[in-house]
């Protein structure tokens, strides 16, 4: 983990909920980045004191470009959003433990702004030569990423509105896919989503890896407030989702 500073380079709307950040840090110090891992970002706003922890969408080595999607919800990130293009930013990264790349066929499952860490990993697993598939549920147009239809080969949407996509939710999609076809599943996207999911992968014996969201004040271990109870070695245990994961085996997660 190291405190690195960057400058900004974009920070443009994508819709009036989701922003694109995007952030220059000088190639020769920025470390080996792995998908679903994150940066704990510092945000320079009155009032507000913890940093905020977010998922790369995309890390460039050769450029030092580190990319992320913004969900506005509170002040924190409302203060971010209005970042101009050169002001220094101070990151903490890379924190946690990533995705296992794979190679084969993998289904990628995101719900909303769950989309971040798995268009990276979509990008790093199509570079090792693998195929993907992505199902991408948004609730409306302003949680709808447009770039990543453009993106990727295989992208099938749902929406729970009409005009965008299909209509229904992930769920539907998962429902109506010959998982065995796949060599690994990815997931990430809200509790509900994934509470749904569980029944129907139960089945399925390949590698399942989810990358969890949760509140997190500190980002490294310190704090304990980011607790995931799971099932592992025969036994039920508290794993924090800021240093143990956030990406956790799925089946191993209780939701
Ligand atoms: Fe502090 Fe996980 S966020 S221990």
């Amino acid at each position: 983990m190291q405190d690195l500073k960057g400058l900004v380079v974009e920070n443009i709307p994508i819709t009036k909920e989701i922003y694109k950040l995007q952030v220059s840090v000088p190639e020769e110090i920025l470390p080996e980045i792995v998908p679903g891992s994150f940066a704990m970002v510092k945000v320079e706003a009155k009032g507000v004191f913890l940093r905020r922890p977010f998922s790369f969408a995309d890390v460039d080595l050769k450029t030092g470009l580190v990319t992320f999607y913004i969900k506005t919800v509170g002040q924190g990130t409302g203060a971010l959003r209005e970042l101009p293009p050169g002001r220094e930013i101070s990151m903490l990264l890379p924190l946690g433990r990533g995705f296992t790349v794979m190679s084969g066929k993998s289904l990628l499952v995101a719900g909303g702004i769950g989309i971040a860490p798995l268009k990276f990993l979509a990008k790093e697993i199509t570079k090792n030569g693998g195929e993907v598939r992505i199902i991408y549920g948004v609730k409306n147009a302003e949680m709808f990423i447009p770039e990543i239809v453009n993106a990727f080969e295989d992208v099938e949407v749902y929406a729970e509105v009409s005009g965008l996509g299909k209509r229904g939710l992930v769920l539907d999609g998962l429902k109506s896919t010959d998982l065995s076809t796949y060599n690994q599943i990815y997931l990430c996207g809200p509790e509900a989503m994934l509470k749904a999911a569980k029944p129907v992968l139960q089945n399925y014996s390949g590698l399942i890896e989810v990358s969890l969201e949760s509140f997190m004040a500190c980002g490294f271990g310190a704090c304990l407030g980011c607790a995931v109870k799971v099932f592992s070695n025969n036994e039920f245990v508290y794993k924090k989702v800021c240093q143990d994961g956030p990406v956790f085996n799925f089946k191993e997660v209780v939701l």
